[in-house]
């Protein structure tokens, strides 16, 4: 989650890297840092601050420094060891100042290595696991800087994203990587490094996905990878289709609102060209090369991470209810400890905007080892899920700057029901049943964005329901995960308390909080279980709750029993859940930003969570 920006090539203002350190922005952090090597003087200056990018701008500026450079690299950090202080910031050194970089990871050794550097005579000032590096660099560095971080990453254990630079080997910089992204930006005349294709967008499109164990040296004009063992690779360079334009706000005061608004063209990106009306089937060319091995599958794990993972549970139930597979979903950071009954016959879904979630990439990397198929339902283009899965589907989102996932959740459930009718026609689903579902599907754009027009009455309502400061969500069935979601989205966006349970849970003891200071968003769309929901809200109704419910359209009884309603069209219920998310981001929305929070970066919150 921490960014990282890199620089060789004609340009020597180092405002460059401070630029594209600000598209890095929306991932989260607490501190940024800078070095740069100036050839006149011949040396690395750095300048490592807490606070906002703002600050270290502000520092460079004021320094006595020059601002000329080249190489150089910048660091967005969020603090995993170590507090969040100047010293602890990157770039980080070694003993005499020769060695500067920036890493994201956890060395997950580096009491042993310290104790053994210490030992040596290196002497630490910061209490960071990434200093490490860079005195192991040291301590292998004979002229050569990526035979020495070649050296130096075989005695670490764990992750890395590292961009090294040296002023006795300055022209060049040194990336490595073992699970935590990074990318070259293969520009005219000059290389980029970036945790992130946002901070290369703008200065060139062409980039190179560096895989674990490579090692890249960069020099103006070239770009050479290698493996640990100064082995040369041969390596292909994408084309990345995000222009800068798609990662800005769009005229939206927040870039959640936007992407709410994003969220029928979230619908609308996931099934084109996808739909096969008149067979009442989907294509996903994703999944061609293993088609066959689909086909035997006896059991599916759908896997993710916080609202991912609630994708993962409505996929739980469309592929049950529909494809006829026995399916069970964990979150990534339970299912990588237990010890689940795998065979050969059992696949695993793995569910992710970013694709770079630690604890699901672990749970994939599990999976892979015990040689089980593994799928991805990703949004980010050639990040670690989608290179690592057999194969996958991508959802097609777009770029999602907010923290708080909104318009990838719809992809994902989207992109679940595709790989329902897929798997289900590829088994019992009948002719009928698939032409319905895809039929339903063509239609949701359209009703999706019938929900957005309500947005101004959704906004009264959060007035209204703003001054409470405990919430709970609750729903059935296909809506029990999107109870869970309404209840994360608010809290993580508005810090007021919110609690998702499902209906029929309440008696087992969240009963017991429910009185007039505590109002329920209640999912009770006309569907299998609305007789259900009904008696829950029933429950809370007797105890003085205040509800505000979800409901179809037409649904007029309901009014008589609830304190407010948000109507949402009607659809097939496997649907529904996608209509019902709408209303409750749009919700959690408005409460945050009419008490004011900073909406796009919550605090404590990260936009990629690539440590475990
Ligand atoms: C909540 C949110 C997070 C993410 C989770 C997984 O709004 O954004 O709960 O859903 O961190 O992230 P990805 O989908 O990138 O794996």
């Amino acid at each position: 989650m921490c960014g990282i920006f890199g620089y060789i090539g004609q340009n020597t203002n180092i405002e460059l890297g401070l630029n594209a350190l600000k598209r890095l922005e929306y991932r989260g952090y607490d501190s940024a840092g800078a070095a740069w090597f100036n050839d006149e003087k011949k040396e690395i200056f750095y300048i490592k601050k807490t606070g906002r990018i703002k600050s270290l701008e502000e520092e460079i500026n004021k320094s006595v420094f020059p601002k000329i450079g080249n190489p150089f690299i910048f660091h967005t950090r969020w603090a995993s060891h170590g507090g969040i202080t100047d010293a602890n910031a990157h770039p980080h050194y070694d003993c005499h100042k020769n060695i500067f970089l920036v890493h994201n990871g956890i060395v997950e050794n580096y009491r042993v290595l310290k104790q053994r550097l210490s030992e040596e005579g290196h002497k630490f000032y910061s209490d960071t696991d990434t200093e490490i590096i860079a005195h192991l660099i040291e301590k292998f560095f004979k002229g050569n800087l990526e035979e020495a971080v070649m050296s130096a990453l075989k005695l670490i254990e764990g992750t890395y994203a590292l961009v090294v630079i040296s002023q006795k080997d300055p022209n060049k910089i040194v990336a490595a990587r073992k699970s935590s992204p990074l990318l070259i930006g293969v520009g005219e005349k000059e290389n980029i490094l970036a945790s992130d294709a946002s901070a290369v967008i703008g200065r060139t499109k062409k980039v190179v996905y560096l895989n674990d164990d490579e090692v890249a040296v960069l020099t103006p004009n070239d770009f050479n990878i290698f493996n640990l063992d100064n082995i040369k690779k041969e390596k292909v360079i994408d084309e990345i289709d995000w222009d800068l334009e798609e990662a800005q706000k769009g005229g939206y005061k927040h870039f959640m609102l936007k992407e709410i608004m994003e969220e029928p063209e979230a619908i609308q990106n996931a099934i084109l060209g996808r739909l096969i009306e008149d067979d009442g089937n989907v294509k996903l060319g994703g999944l061609d090369s293993v088609e066959s091995r689909l086909r035997n599958i006896e059991k599916l794990f759908l896997i993710g991470c916080g609202t991912a993972s609630f994708a993962s549970q409505v996929g739980e139930y469309m592929i049950e209810e529909y494809a006829g597979i026995p399916c069970e979903f964990d979150i990534g950071s339970e299912l990588r400890y237990r010890k689940p009954i795998l065979d050969k016959k059992t696949a695993a879904i793995f569910v992710s905007q970013s694709g770079e979630t630690a604890d699901t990439l672990a749970t994939l990397k599990e999976f892979k080892n015990k040689g089980l198929l593994t799928l991805g339902i990703t949004n980010v283009v050639g990040s670690s899920q989608a290179r690592e899965t057999d194969a996958g589907v991508y959802t097609r989102s777009g770029p999602e700057i907010a923290v708080a996932s909104t318009k990838a959740f719809i992809g994902q459930l989207t992109t679940l029901i595709l790989f329902t009718v897929y798997l289900g026609r590829q088994r019992e689903m009948s002719l009928v049943m698939g032409k319905r579902i895809v039929s339903e599907l063509v239609k949701l754009p359209d009703l999706a964005n019938q929900i957005l027009k309500t947005d101004s009455e959704i906004r009264r309502l959060a007035e209204k329901y703003k001054k409470y400061h405990n919430f709970f969500f609750i729903g059935r069935k296909y809506n029990y995960p999107i109870a869970l979601e309404g209840a994360l989205k608010l809290k993580e966006i508005s810090y007021l308390h919110a609690e998702g349970t499902a209906g029929g849970e309440l008696k087992h003891g969240p009963l017991a909080l429910i009185d007039e200071n505590v109002p329920t968003i209640a999912i009770c769309p006309s569907d299998s279980v609305y007789e259900k929901m009904i008696s829950n809200i029933q429950e809370i109704k007797a105890r003085k709750g205040l509800v505000l419910a979800i409901a179809t359209e037409g649904n007029e009884e309901i009014k008589k029993i609830v304190d407010d309603v948000i109507y949402i069209p009607k659809t097939l219920e496997m649907l529904t859940p996608i209509l019902t998310t709408i209303p409750l981001h749009l919700f959690a929305y408005h409460i945050a930003d009419l008490l004011g929070r900073d909406i796009d970066k919550p605090k404590n919150l990260a936009k990629s969570v690539t440590i475990e």
